[in-house]
């Protein structure tokens, strides 16, 4: 598996699954088959409610714990006094006694006294590596003036749509690795029949999901592809073996609409909204 260093010399996989509105009792199954397949990386979060499920996922499947790449995230109802209380749970609920990656879910509520409990977690080693998801490049930058960690990590919506190429040089110069959530847009704006995405399929024999992960791939942007069905995973997969030509990526460029299809974070309203789901 193709991997990306993080600005702290983590190795990450470059391709992973994530487990988003995968519900409770359908994860350990699904985490299975993505990791019967080939993926080694898990995107998980306290807000998903699955953790417990990767958890016997991982454990039922034999596979040495050093041979993973885990990602979980705090929600925002924690703060700097429950951060840790927070990660300990997340933890236990693993049934691990490490994380690869630790991100601050959503930019709202105590994002400074959270950070620098996660500094702390991460000089203890017990998150080898500590990140942040949705930040827009002004709380990035922030974070990044007013703190001692670079975040190694921006999950943010991220797909043919809603390209942040502008946003992706600041990480880039920053040393801050961006992901994408959503690489198909959940499949908004008709992305699996798009025609220019097809074209560039048909052209290499491959589907249109394998053409954005390898696009996203060639932009050095990691991904979390999710899919509850075997036969998805699998293609999701394989997307090695081919390369987009400089005129393909620039086809696909081109589909950029430069905003967000889900929400925009900057928006009070979404602030409010997303501030009012508790982990209760
Ligand atoms: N940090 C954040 O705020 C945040 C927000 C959203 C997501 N994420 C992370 O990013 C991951 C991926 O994003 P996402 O799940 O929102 O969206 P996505 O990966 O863009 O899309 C998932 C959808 O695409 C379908 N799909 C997957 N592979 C396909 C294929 N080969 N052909 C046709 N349809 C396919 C899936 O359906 P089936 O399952 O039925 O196959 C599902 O409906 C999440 O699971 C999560 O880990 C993070």
């Amino acid at each position: 598996m193709q991997t990306v260093t993080l600005n702290n010399g983590v190795e990450m996989p470059i391709l992973g699954f994530g487990v988003y509105q995968v519900p409770p009792e359908a994860t350990e199954e699904a985490v299975t088959h993505a990791l019967e397949v080939g993926y080694r990386s898990l995107d998980t979060a306290a807000a998903y409610r699955n953790e417990d499920a990767v958890g016997r996922a991982v454990r039922a499947s034999g596979i040495p714990r050093g041979d993973l790449f885990i990602t979980t995230k705090l929600w925002i109802q924690d703060n700097g006094s429950t951060t840790r209380q927070a990660f300990e749970t997340s933890l236990q609920k693993l049934d691990m006694d490490y994380v690869d990656l630790y991100l601050i879910h959503q930019p709202f509520g105590d994002v400074y006294g959270e950070w620098r409990v996660m500094e702390q977690l991460n000089a203890e080693g017990t998150a080898r590596a500590i990140g942040v998801s949705n930040f827009g490049s002004d709380r990035l930058m922030d974070l990044i003036l007013h703190n001692s960690v670079v975040p190694a990590v921006n999950q943010v919506e991220t797909h043919p749509f809603y390209q942040r190429a502008v946003e992706n040089q600041l990480m880039v110069g920053q040393g801050v690795r961006q992901e994408s959530w959503a690489p198909f847009a959940e499949g908004k704006n008709n992305l699996f029949s798009d025609p220019t995405l097809g074209a560039v399929a048909e052209a290499h024999g491959k589907s249109i999901p394998q053409v954005v992960l390898r696009w996203l791939i060639q932009r050095e942007i990691v991904v979390i592809p999710k899919s509850v069905r075997r036969d998805r995973m699998e293609q999701n997969f394989q997307v090695f073996d081919f390369d987009l030509s400089p005129q393909e990526m620039a086809a696909i460029a081109d589909l950029d609409q430069g905003h967000s299809l889900f929400l925009d974070h900057r928006d009070p309203a979404v602030v409010a909204q997303l501030s009012g789901v508790t982990m209760e």
